[in-house]
Order: C-alpha cells, then sequence, then structure tokens
C-alpha cells in the first residue's frame, strides 16, 4: 500500500486491519503519542474544506509529527500555473506524505505517479473520498458492531456527492447489504455506480423518491448535501437543494437503533432538533474521522506504536 487514490485500492482486510488500528487509537490514545516524531504531513488543498483538512492536521498532531501546507489553490503556485505533477514533486522534497483535495477528477492519482511520498486524495471532485469512507466504514462498524447485514439508504444528492460514491463501491464487497437509494430524478447515482458495482455485482438496491416510504426499514441513514459548486444552473441548484429535511417528525417511523450519518457539511438537509437525538452519529462520525486518518497516515508511513 503506497497510495490511497481509490477505495479499492485498500482490500478488505487492510480495511479491516486499519478500522482495527483505528479502534485501538481511540482506547489508547497516549500510546501513539509519539509515533510521527520528526515525519511531516503535507495537506495541498486546491478546493475549500474544514473537517477533511483539519481532521488530517489534527491526526497528525496527535501521532507527534508536524504540518504544512495551504487550504486554497489560490495561495498556491497553481495560480500561476504550475502543474500538480510539479506542485508533488516540489512538495515530495519537503514532507513524508501529502494528503490532496482537487476539484479535477483524477488530479491525486496524476499526483501519486510523480510523487516519491504516499499521496492520499483527500476528495477528486465528484469522484472519490476514500478517507470519507474509511470515517464512514468505521462509524458504521463502531456503531453497529459489524459492515454486513445492513439496510443502508442513501439520500440527497447522490450523483454529485462522491462520498456516496465511495462508500457504496467499498461496502460492495461485504454480505447482505441492502442499498436504498433516495434521490429525485435529476440527482441520481451516474450510471457508472449502477453498471458497474450494484448490477455487474448483483447487489440488492431499490431507488426511491422519498424518506417516508422507506425510513422504517433503514439500519443506517446516509444524508448528503446537495453539492452547489458541481451544478452548471444555479436555477437548477435552487429547485432541488430542499428536496430532503430529516425533522423529528420524519424520524417517528424510524428503527429505535438507526444510525444517522452525515459527511458534513449539513445546509438544511438535518435539521438542527435531530442532533440531539440519540440516532445522530454525524458528530461521533467527524471525530471518528480523525482516528482513522492517524490509522490511514501510520500505515502509509510503515509505522508502529
Ligand atoms: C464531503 C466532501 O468534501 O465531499 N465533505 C467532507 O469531506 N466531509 C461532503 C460534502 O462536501 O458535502
Amino acid at each position: 500500500m503506497k497510495h490511497l487514490i481509490d477505495p479499492m485500492d485498500l482490500s478488505v482486510q487492510e480495511i479491516n486491519e486499519l478500522l482495527d488500528l483505528a479502534d485501538d487509537i481511540i482506547s489508547h490514545k497516549e500510546r501513539y503519542a509519539k509515533v510521527c516524531e520528526g515525519k511531516k504531513l503535507a495537506t495541498l488543498f486546491f478546493e475549500p474544506s474544514t473537517r477533511t483538512r483539519l481532521s488530517f492536521e489534527a491526526a497528525m498532531m496527535e501521532l507527534g509529527g508536524n504540518v504544512l501546507g495551504f487550504s486554497s489553490a489560490d495561495s498556491s503556485s497553481s495560480t500561476k500555473g504550475e502543474s500538480v505533477g510539479d506542485t508533488v514533486k516540489v512538495v515530495s522534497c519537503y514532507a513524508d506524505i501529502i494528503a490532496m483535495r482537487h476539484p479535477k477528477e483524477g488530479a491525486p492519482y496524476l499526483a501519486s505517479l510523480k510523487s516519491d511520498a504516499p499521496i492520499i486524495n483527500a476528495g477528486d471532485g465528484g469522484h472519490n473520498h476514500p478517507t470519507q469512507t474509511l470515517t464512514d466504514l468505521l462509524t458504521i462498524r463502531r456503531e453497529k458492531g459489524q459492515l454486513s447485514d445492513i439496510t443502508i439508504g442513501f439520500c440527497g444528492d447522490l450523483k454529485f456527492g462522491r462520498t456516496v460514491h465511495s462508500l457504496i463501491k467499498a461496502l460492495s464487497r461485504y454480505d447482505h447489504i441492502h442499498y436504498v437509494m433516495i434521490s429525485p430524478e435529476e440527482l441520481e447515482i451516474p450510471e457508472y455506480i449502477r453498471e458497474e458495482v450494484f448490477e455487474k455485482k448483483s447487489l440488492s438496491y431499490e431507488q426511491v423518491r422519498t424518506i417516508d416510504e422507506v425510513i422504517g426499514k433503514l439500519d443506517i441513514l446516509y444524508m448528503t448535501r446537495v453539492q452547489k459548486e458541481r451544478f452548471f444552473n444555479e436555477a437548477d441548484y435552487i429547485r432541488l437543494k430542499d428536496t430532503y429535511i430529516l425533522d423529528m417528525p420524519k424520524l417517528k417511523a424510524a428503527k429505535e437503533d438507526l444510525s444517522i450519518l452525515h459527511p458534513l457539511p449539513r445546509v438544511n438537509e438535518i435539521a438542527v432538533e435531530v442532533d440531539d437525538d440519540p440516532r445522530a452519529c454525524y458528530f461521533k462520525q467527524a471525530l471518528n474521522g480523525k482516528y482513522v486518518r492517524m490509522a490511514l497516515i501510520m500505515k502509509l508511513l510503515g509505522l508502529e506504536a
């Protein structure tokens, strides 16, 4: 394992090892405080981020390492016309490991071909977001005790939501999962996910238009925001942005042990009143993201506690 570009770069065994390590870090934080002493993580964020960038930086700091980087394309040499390949060639002289977010699909992959340091894809356009997927898998496993035998609903922008695409791919290797895809027609999952994942692997899935018709059977409800920045036309965004709002009346029909996930940021799709319900897991999920990134940094650098 050298780079992490696509969630399928990791075998099921590697995922399980990463999640086990994250669980151990959560239980024994003090044992890991010096694992990355003398190491540097560079965060190259060509697109905005709060959780992903800061959780990477916090992860490295909690491992005793240092961080450097930039948080927008405007403050990097890409504004002067430098290629992503050249940027990472230079940054790999300064850092031991690189986390990169880029609006163009495939940019972290191109970067990985040029870099001597491991590259972690921290989100590429509407494509993949493998570290959010690890975060989601850790959260599901901690909440449900397993990654198989679940009915999971994905709700919102299933077309542009990269976290949805990556999590569906990763879960496709676990048994007995039923996928319930809740979206308006315009925001259905892309054809390539339907054909290459659901149909090719004969997975059990359904597509519906409302939360109400399915909420009672879900073990996990993965809410997402409508991805404003990927729309070509603002009028379409405005028309679709509030299609789904999860509130307490909607939750009346849900299972007692439903887990509500959201990669965040939330816009309107989950009412704030839901935050106090024990089924709301999204802030715990954000915290899990830091621990699983600690595990990933250790694995890619070949370090042990
Ligand atoms: C997600 C992303 O960047 O794709 N955010 C995150 O990393 N937690 C989801 C989103 O922006 O909607």
